[in-house]
């Protein structure tokens, strides 16, 4: 393995730091990482061809007032593959307010569970205003260029999705919506290059859609009309239209009028979905309203017939009450996926009738599904989805459903050791949807490090093929993406890109 630190950042917290979202699985990195050559467990298939991008909140200074473990700033690793070998690189995202942060050694804004008018800053940004834009939420790549969003609406970050070196802000030539920012989960259709997102705010008409082409340029934007102000995380998308949400769990309205926010779940109030033409306006939106809950996360949508197949993650208990919990257990049960009841579940939306139906298509409870990115807003058959350690915003294995058949394959990481979103990397030259690799960065506190695993699609169960050894143990984390090589600028060999990373 050849290693070097390539920096380090500030960290003011202190050395007894005991918060459970800081410490253990969750203990950050100040360390900027090039690691080549990586040492490997088993083998890495010389046909894995592409980067593993994960992001996550990393904390680096105490909270104003109390920490919430969305609150760190952006850190991305890059795991990368090519000729049965393998490269790291972690960079935090250079926002406005890390940059901010560094240079006065605090935290300057005020987190997701703190009252927004301790901020030291006045301006800020989010849905709510006065937080940090910590860019520490997703990772997508879009015409080669890595993307990282803000679960609150924020900039884009532009970052080299081999060096993960920051190139700046999204700007759309010009067209960029800054004053209501992008949120959390933009959708990339890789059948038509463009990129699908939108944004939420406190001013009506509190939801804006849009449509970026690979060129960057903006080629769609318009306002959705919804009752008042909302939370939304998701989205999806078919071959024809945008799905957007509207979900009964929301700043309490008459607490916003005071500028508290609070968020509460509605039970009497349905769960409604929007279909919107990709060009679509609010004229054009058709809404389908359903059985009450909060759905973080879609895992893929498409059309058959007159109907628009919809499938994620219903949870059961949305915002579950304290049950006898303490301490961190109490404070962040709403990060727990046994506690949500997170189970995969279709909405069958009727273009004709207007009529919703919904089942639930597994007992199990996991979310964070992936697909093969190629079936996105297309049929698809198996989703790879994350189950979660009790009590916990942890992950301790993965499941593949088969949405058609309802079989299930499990891998349990081990207890202690903690997974990632698990992406799916289709094998060059595929003959079927899960003929490719599943990849994940697991956190192992047994043995105090990371690795990289890397799985046969097609056999789950059977464990990972390669362990791939990374140089530091990382903090825990959620949202990943795959990028093959081929979509990468200065991935083949004799690039600059390619020849600076030693590939
Ligand atoms: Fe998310």
């Amino acid at each position: 393995m050849d290693v070097e630190v390539l920096g380090r950042v500030l960290s003011t917290l202190p050395e007894d730091d005991d918060h459970p979202y800081r410490t253990g699985p969750w203990q950050g990195q100040t360390a900027e990482w090039r690691a080549d050559n990586l040492a490997v467990e088993g083998e890495i298939p010389a046909d894995l061809d592409g980067v593993y991008l994960r992001n996550t909140e990393t904390a680096l200074h105490p909270a104003i007032e109390r920490y919430h473990p969305f609150d760190g700033d952006g850190m991305v690793h890059v795991v990368g593959f090519r000729d049965g070998k393998a490269f790291y690189r972690n960079r935090f995202v250079r926002t406005d307010g890390f940059l901010a942060e560094q240079e006065e050694g605090r935290s300057l804004w005020s987190g997701f569970i703190e009252d927004p008018n301790k901020a030291v800053r006045q301006q800020g940004w989010g849905a709510r205003g006065r937080m940090k834009d910590a860019s520490s939420t997703d990772v997508v790549v879009h015409a080669g260029v890595a993307l990282t969003s803000f679960y609150q609406c924020g900039e884009l970050y532009r970052l080299d999705p081999l060096t993960l070196d920051t190139l700046g802000k999204s700007d759309w030539h010009g067209e960029f919506p800054r004053s209501e920012g992008v949120s959390a989960h933009t959708k990339v259709d890789p059948h038509t290059g463009e990129l699908l997102f939108f944004g939420y705010g406190t001013e009506a008409p509190y939801l804006h859609y849009g449509v970026l082409g690979g060129d960057d340029k903006l080629l769609h934007h318009t306002g959705i009309e919804l009752p008042g102000p909302r939370l939304p995380h998701d989205m999806a998308f078919t071959e024809n239209y945008a799905i957007l949400n509207d979900c009964p769990l929301f700043w309490d309205p008459e607490l916003l009028k005071q500028g508290a926010y609070l968020a509460r779940f509605h039970r009497d109030v349905p769960l409604r979905i929007g279909v919107v033409p990709r060009r679509g306006t609010n004229a054009d939106v058709r809404w389908f309203e359903a059985d009450p809950t909060y759905v973080l996360h879609w895992v893929n949508a498409y059309e058959e017939g007159d109907e628009i197949v919809l499938d994620g993650f219903f949870q059961g208990d949305p915002m579950p009450k304290a049950d006898g919990e303490t301490g961190s257990h109490r404070i962040y049960r709403g990060l727990a996926l046994d506690r949500l009841q997170t189970r995969l579940h279709r909405w069958r939306l009727d273009l004709v009738t207007g009529q919703a139906k919904e089942e639930r298509i597994s007992d199990s409870i996991t979310e964070f599904g992936m697909i093969n990115a190629a079936h996105g807003g297309r049929p698809y058959r198996y989703t790879y989805a994350a189950t979660g350690e009790p009590g916990w915003f942890l992950f301790n294995g993965l499941v593949k459903h088969d949405v058609l058949t309802g079989a299930e394959e499990r891998y349990a990481f081990g207890d202690g050791v903690f997974g990632s979103e698990t992406v799916m990397a289709p094998r060059p030259g595929a003959t079927g949807e899960d003929d490719g690799y599943l990849v994940t960065i697991t956190v192992d506190m047994n043995r105090n490090l990371s690795e990289c695993l890397v799985f046969d699609a097609r056999d789950v169960a059977g464990g990972p093929v390669a362990r791939v050894r990374l140089p530091e143990r990382v903090s825990s984390g959620t949202h990943a993406t795959w990028a093959a090589g081929a979509e990468l600028p200065g991935w083949r060999k004799g690039d600059d890109a390619a020849a600076s990373l030693g590939l």
